[in-house]
């Protein structure tokens, strides 16, 4: 048995939890998925998967992301990603309900499927039917092999290695540097982006590992915010932008491994009907980064307040407006606002684990979850 015990310990990697294993490997795993795509300070992306299929990126009339759970939110960086850079349009859908709604696909489509598996019984049917419409198919897996990747035309595996925790944590941000990539390449090839802006985010994403790895010191504070909050029954989770998808990414983590009820939303949305939810038992977590909504932001946290709600403020190094206003701050590395994503999750994460370790559940492997969804 003790033997069974020294395996198991080595296997996490001195980690108490697969989970958190698989949070502090994120500098690594981010490194590793965007090994050998782009040189540091140059402008060449190399894809392979991209290049064979560059004209139909190039000409595509759309995008539609089909993905479930994390992946889909990954998906949802994405079309900020693509239409920002690409200037392409996007459309994100939950595989399940996709393909059962008898869409509209041309052959002129790209149907990007997003899986950490590759196995997911919904997002493989919607890519199947997209398939038998003409579309052509892109994947993103972790998971090399998979049924996913086998299905589609061309893709990027994301190189972050066996996720075994349940909750997906390094799997979501190499998926969301793998699209970072790829929206770059569809930009520079329909001449989108500039080369200036290409050798920025070039030099920027080289910086994400070491970025990721502050972030992760946050570990104890966070820990710390955990032990205040690990009894409350709900939690409200907003951010706007590029930190909207993180929003609903920290609210599924918390959900599906310390069973606390919590909900993501646009911040802005909240005045049409969460707001109603806020008294001085909610805690909302807004992740509130200097970006293009910094100010619209800062005004939804004056609402919460208004309201007597609990704020736990995620901010970038040395904001002094938000700390003044939030009952918690949590301050991470500043970053270009397209990249913020890989960043501002992290703390999620965190809080979502210790929360869980905190109210004696089993992270790794939450009730009635699965680790790849091979059923509808
Ligand atoms: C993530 O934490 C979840 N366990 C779940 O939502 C997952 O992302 C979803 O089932 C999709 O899985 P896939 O990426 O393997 O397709």
């Amino acid at each position: 048995q003790r033997l069974e015990l020294e395996l198991d310990s080595i296997e996490k990697g001195g980690y108490e939890h697969f989970m958190l294993k698989e949070i502090f490997e994120q500098p690594r795993s981010i490194l590793d998925s965007m090994r050998g795509r782009l040189e540091l300070g140059g402008s060449h992306l190399n894809m392979a998967g991209f290049r064979a299929y560059e004209q139909k990126f190039v000409n595509a009339q759309r995008i539609i992301i089909v993905a479930c759970g994390t992946s889909w939110h990954a998906g949802l960086v994405a079309e900020y990603l693509i239409e920002d850079l690409a200037r392409i349009p996007v459309e994100v859908e939950y595989a399940s309900e996709f393909r059962y709604r008898n869409p509209v696909i041309s052959e002129r489509d790209i149907v990007i499927a997003i899986s950490q598996s590759g196995e997911t019984a919904d997002t493989l049917a919607a890519l199947e039917l997209a398939k038998s419409k003409g579309a052509t198919i892109f994947g993103i897996c972790n998971v090399v092999g998979s049924s996913i990747a086998r299905a589609t035309d061309a893709g990027a595996y994301t190189h972050a290695g066996p996720e075994i925790g349940v909750a997906s944590t390094k799997a979501f941000t190499a998926q969301v540097t793998v699209l970072t990539l790829l929206a770059m390449c569809i930009g520079q090839r329909r001449g989108t982006i500039t080369d200036v802006k290409l050798r920025e985010l070039v030099t920027e994403l080289h910086n994400i590992p070491t970025k990721v790895e502050k972030a992760l010191k946050l570990d104890a504070e966070i820990q710390q915010i955990a032990e205040t909050f690990k009894d409350v029954p709900n939690f409200l989770y907003l951010g706007r932008g590029y930190n909207f998808p993180v929003a609903l990414e920290g609210a599924l983590k918390l959900k599906e491994i310390s069973y606390i009820h919590a909900e993501g939303y646009p911040a802005a949305e909240m005045k049409h009907g969460p707001i109603a939810l806020i008294d001085e038992n909610m805690p909302v977590v807004v992740i509130a980064t200097k970006d293009s909504s910094y100010e619209k932001v800062v005004s939804n946290i004056q609402e919460v307040k208004a309201r007597k709600g609990r704020i736990i403020a995620v901010v970038t190094e040395g904001d002094t407006t938000i700390p003044a206003m939030a009952e918690f701050v949590i301050e991470v590395p500043p970053t270009s606002e397209v990249l913020v994503p890989l960043v501002s999750v992290i703390p999620l994460q965190l809080l979502s684990y210790h929360i869980a370790v905190l109210r004696g559940c089993n992270v790794d492997q939450p009730r009635n979850l699965a680790k790849s969804v091979t059923v509808e």
